[in-house]
């Protein structure tokens, strides 16, 4: 079946927050972002994908100095779920959604972080540096992304699953000052880890 992203997520973000399942992984991969991003200071947020909104309320929660987030996805389901999600969070009146693919978005204004979680891994081959690319455009300080990330690329990955060389993109775009790459696991014991076989991508622009 041959994938077309736009008609994939409108249709999956019908039940995605029905079918979600959260385990020990997102919870890996949240507790390590958190960490990460410690080390950063932020005013304002654009999230692109926010789908149902786990990572909305994440950041909210903890990051109350966060005076301006901006939220978006394609799917207007996803996006009537991330309202619900942040209900009750102190600082929820700052939260501002949108219906809109990324492709299509315009914001009016620059945000410190531009932040994407499991979305870029799910654009085409064909678009993602130009994707990446508007990103970058809509930041002011820095640009992250979390995606499946692995050395040896799987023969057999789902269709709608790409990893993307996102480093030498980044480092492609002459605003980009620093990327870095954090990638999610977790030793266990003297030989197994948790491997969730995702990374951070975390790109500092230039002043
Ligand atoms: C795997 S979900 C991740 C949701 C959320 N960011 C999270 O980490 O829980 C991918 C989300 O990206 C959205 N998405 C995929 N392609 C997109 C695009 N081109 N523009 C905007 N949203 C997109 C989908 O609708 C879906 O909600």
């Amino acid at each position: 079946m041959s994938y077309i992203p736009n008609e994939y997520w409108t249709q999956r973000g019908k039940d995605y927050k029905k079918n979600f399942k959260y385990d020990h992984k997102f919870e890996l991969q949240e507790q390590i972002l958190i960490e990460y991003l410690k080390k950063y200071s932020f005013d304002s947020v654009l999230e692109v994908g926010c789908g149902f909104g786990r990572i909305t309320k994440l950041l909210l929660t903890n990051f109350p100095e966060i005076k301006e987030y901006f939220a978006f996805d394609l799917s207007s389901h996803q996006v009537e779920n991330a309202k619900i999600n942040i209900n009750g969070i102190e600082n929820n009146a700052i939260v501002q959604f949108a219906v809109s693919d990324i492709q299509s978005f315009q914001p009016t204004k620059k945000y410190d972080l531009v932040i994407a979680s499991e979305v870029l891994m799910h654009v085409l081959p064909s678009e993602i540096q130009q994707v990446i690319q508007k990103l970058v455009s809509f930041s002011t300080k820095y640009v992250c992304n979390i995606d499946w990330f692995e050395e040896k690329i799987p023969k057999n990955a789902e269709s709608f699953n790409f990893i993307h060389q996102y480093e030498k993109i980044y480092n492609d775009i002459s605003s980009i000052k620093k990327v870095y790459r954090i990638p999610v696991f977790k030793k266990k014991g003297f030989l197994s880890k948790v491997d969730v076989k995702q990374s951070i991508f975390f790109s500092e622009l230039r002043d």
